[in-house]
C-alpha cells in the first residue's frame, strides 16, 4: 500500500490555466481542416470555423492557442494574410509539405477563431525570415487603438477594436528553423526585435517571449538568461517524447509493452530538464519574474501509414495519455516557475487533442486527460507526497505513479493520479492533513495500452465514474488500475 499525503496547509503557487493551452500551426490539416473550413463549407461552421472542434475545445477548457507556429512563424510574413481572401497570396508551405498555402487563416481568422473558443491568443512573430519592421508593425495592427496607419489599415480591413494579444514569442527554435542561430547572436537578435514589440494597449502589457532551449540544451539557456533576461517575460522551452530516435520514431499504435515503457520514460525525462533549466534561471532571476513557457511538448511517432510525412499525422492510444498526465502533473508541480504550456498540436498533427476526417471528429484520449485536468487550471498547488514503486522493463524505469494535487477557492481538492504500469495496480491510502473529508467524486481514464479511439468507435477510450475507493474520516483508499489516469475531487 503506498501512503498519500495533501497537505492542504501547505499552499504553494497558483496553477495558471495557461498550462492547459494547446498550439495550432500551419501544418497539414491542423489549422485547414481541422480548426477551420471556410464560411461555404458544407461542414457546420461559424465565419469558417468548423462548429464540433470549437465546441469540443471550449468543453476542454482550452486557455490559451499559440499560432501561427512553429517552423511556419518564421516564414510567415502576417500581410499575406489579411484583406479580402480572394486576393491573398498563393504560395508553397515550404516546410510542411510542399502543400500550396493560400493564406485564407490570417489574423483577423486567428482572433475569430480565439473568440468562439473564449481562449487567449499566442502570436509567434518571424525572426528568422522577417524584419524587426514587420514585427512592430504586426504588433501595431492588431493592438493599436487610435489613429496610425497599421490601426487604420485594420480598419479598413474590417476590425475597429484593436484585439488583446496576451502573448508575444519573438522567433520559433531559431536555434534550428528559425535561422539556426547561436545563442548569443539571437540573444542580440532577441533584444532588438522586442524593443519594437510595443505596448499600445494601455494596461494590456504584451507579455514577451524568447526563444528558449531545445531540451538539453542548457548552454542556451544559460546564455539567454545572461545576455537578455531583463527584456523578457517568458523564456520558452521545446521537448518533444520520441520513443527511438528522429530516423526511427516508431509506430503510434503499434508497439510493444517494453516500447511503452520506452516512451512513458522518456517522456518523464522532462522532469530532470525543467529542472536543470530552472536551476539556470534561478541563479539569474531568483526572484523568477521570467517564468519557464514549454509551447512544443508530446508525442512524435511515425505518420499514419499511407499519409503524407509533411503532415505529422499520428493517432493516439492511452500510451500519449499517460504521457499527457504524468507532464501535466510535472508542469502543475513547478507552477512557481512555468506560467504557459502548449501541446503540440491541437488537431490532425502530432499529439492531437482531435482528429477529423471530412465532417467527422474524433476526440483522442489525450482531450480525456485535458478534460479532467481543467480542475485544476487556477487552483492553488498543495503539497503532497505519495510512496511508489517504479514501473518498466529492465531498461526503461519511471515511478508507477506520478500525482498532483490542488486546491480551488471553492474548497475542493483536486488530485490527479498516472498510473504507469501496464498491469499492476496499485493500493494508495490517502491522508489529507488536518481535515475531515466530506465528499469524494472520481473519475477514471483506462484501456490497454494501446487502445485507441477511431471514426467507427469513437468511445473505446472515454472518461468514466470510478468506484473503486474507500472514503476515510481524513481521506481514501483506493486501487488504481494499471495504465489509468484518476482523478479525485475530494470536498473538505
Ligand atoms: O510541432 C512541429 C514542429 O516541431 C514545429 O513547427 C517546430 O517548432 C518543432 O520543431
Amino acid at each position: 500500500m503506498e501512503k498519500y499525503l495533501i497537505n492542504p496547509n501547505e499552499k504553494k503557487s497558483v496553477i495558471s490555466k495557461d498550462i492547459y493551452g494547446s498550439f495550432s500551426e500551419h501544418l497539414g490539416r491542423c489549422i485547414y481542416e481541422g480548426l477551420f473550413v471556410g464560411k461555404d463549407s458544407a461542414i457546420p461552421n461559424v465565419n469558417g470555423m468548423r462548429t464540433d472542434m470549437v465546441n469540443a475545445l471550449r468543453e476542454m477548457g482550452l486557455p490559451v492557442l499559440r499560432w501561427p507556429g512553429g517552423c511556419f512563424a518564421d516564414e510567415y510574413h502576417w500581410q499575406d494574410g489579411i484583406g479580402d481572401p480572394s486576393g491573398r497570396k498563393k504560395m508553397i508551405n515550404t516546410h510542411w509539405g510542399g502543400v500550396i498555402e493560400d493564406n485564407s487563416f490570417g489574423t483577423h481568422e486567428f482572433f475569430e477563431l480565439c473568440s468562439q473558443l473564449g481562449c487567449d491568443a499566442y502570436v509567434n512573430g518571424n525572426v528568422g525570415s522577417g524584419t524587426v519592421r514587420e514585427m512592430s508593425e504586426w504588433v501595431e495592427y492588431m493592438t493599436f487603438p487610435g489613429e496610425s496607419p497599421l490601426a487604420n489599415l485594420r480598419r479598413k480591413n474590417g476590425r475597429d477594436e484593436p484585439w488583446k494579444v496576451k502573448y508575444f514569442g519573438v522567433g520559433n527554435e531559431n536555434w534550428g528553423c528559425g535561422g539556426n542561430m547561436e545563442p548569443s547572436y539571437y540573444a542580440d537578435e532577441y533584444r532588438r526585435y522586442q524593443t519594437y514589440v510595443r505596448n499600445y494597449g494601455g494596461s494590456d502589457r504584451i507579455y514577451r517571449i524568447a526563444c528558449g532551449p531545445n531540451a538539453e540544451d542548457y548552454n542556451w539557456t544559460e546564455t539567454l538568461m545572461k545576455k537578455a533576461a531583463w527584456h523578457m517575460d517568458g523564456l520558452s522551452l521545446h521537448y518533444y517524447t520520441v520513443t527511438h530516435d528522429w530516423d526511427r520514431k516508431g509506430s503510434a499504435t503499434e508497439f510493444s509493452k517494453d516500447e511503452y515503457y520506452k516512451t512513458l520514460r522518456k517522456a518523464y525525462h522532462i522532469e530532470e530538464i525543467i529542472r536543470r533549466h530552472l536551476e539556470i534561471m534561478n541563479r539569474y532571476d531568483p526572484s523568477k519574474r521570467v517564468n519557464l513557457i514549454v509551447d512544443e511538448w508530446g508525442t512524435w511517432h511515425d505518420v499514419e501509414p499511407g499519409t503524407n510525412p509533411g503532415f505529422l499525422y499520428q493517432q493516439n492510444t492511452m500510451r500519449d495519455a499517460l504521457v499527457a498526465a504524468l507532464t501535466l502533473n510535472i508542469f502543475n508541480k513547478h507552477s512557481d516557475r512555468i506560467r504557459m504550456c502548449n501541446i503540440a498540436q491541437t488537431v490532425n498533427v502530432l499529439q492531437s487533442i482531435a482528429l477529423t476526417d471530412g465532417a467527422d471528429m474524433v476526440l483522442t484520449p489525450t482531450y480525456y486527460v485535458f478534460k479532467m485536468f481543467k480542475e485544476h487550471q487556477q487552483n492553488t498547488l498543495l503539497g503532497s507526497f505519495l510512496t511508489s514503486s517504479e514501473a518498466g522493463s529492465d531498461s526503461d524505469r519511471l515511478p508507477q505513479l506520478i500525482e498532483s494535487a490542488s486546491i480551488g477557492s471553492d474548497g475542493v481538492i483536486c488530485s490527479t493520479l498516472a498510473n504507469t504500469s501496464a498491469d499492476e495496480t496499485a493500493e494508495i491510502k490517502c491522508q489529507i492533513a488536518d481535515s475531515a473529508v466530506k465528499e469524494i467524486r472520481a473519475e477514471i481514464l483506462t484501456g490497454a495500452i494501446d487502445a485507441f479511439n477511431t471514426f467507427e468507435n469513437k468511445s473505446s477510450v472515454v472518461t468514466e465514474k470510478f468506484t473503486a475507493f474507500e472514503k476515510t474520516a481524513d481521506g481514501f483508499t483506493a486501487k488504481i488500475p494499471p495504465c489509468s489516469v484518476v482523478k479525485f475531487s475530494v470536498e473538505i
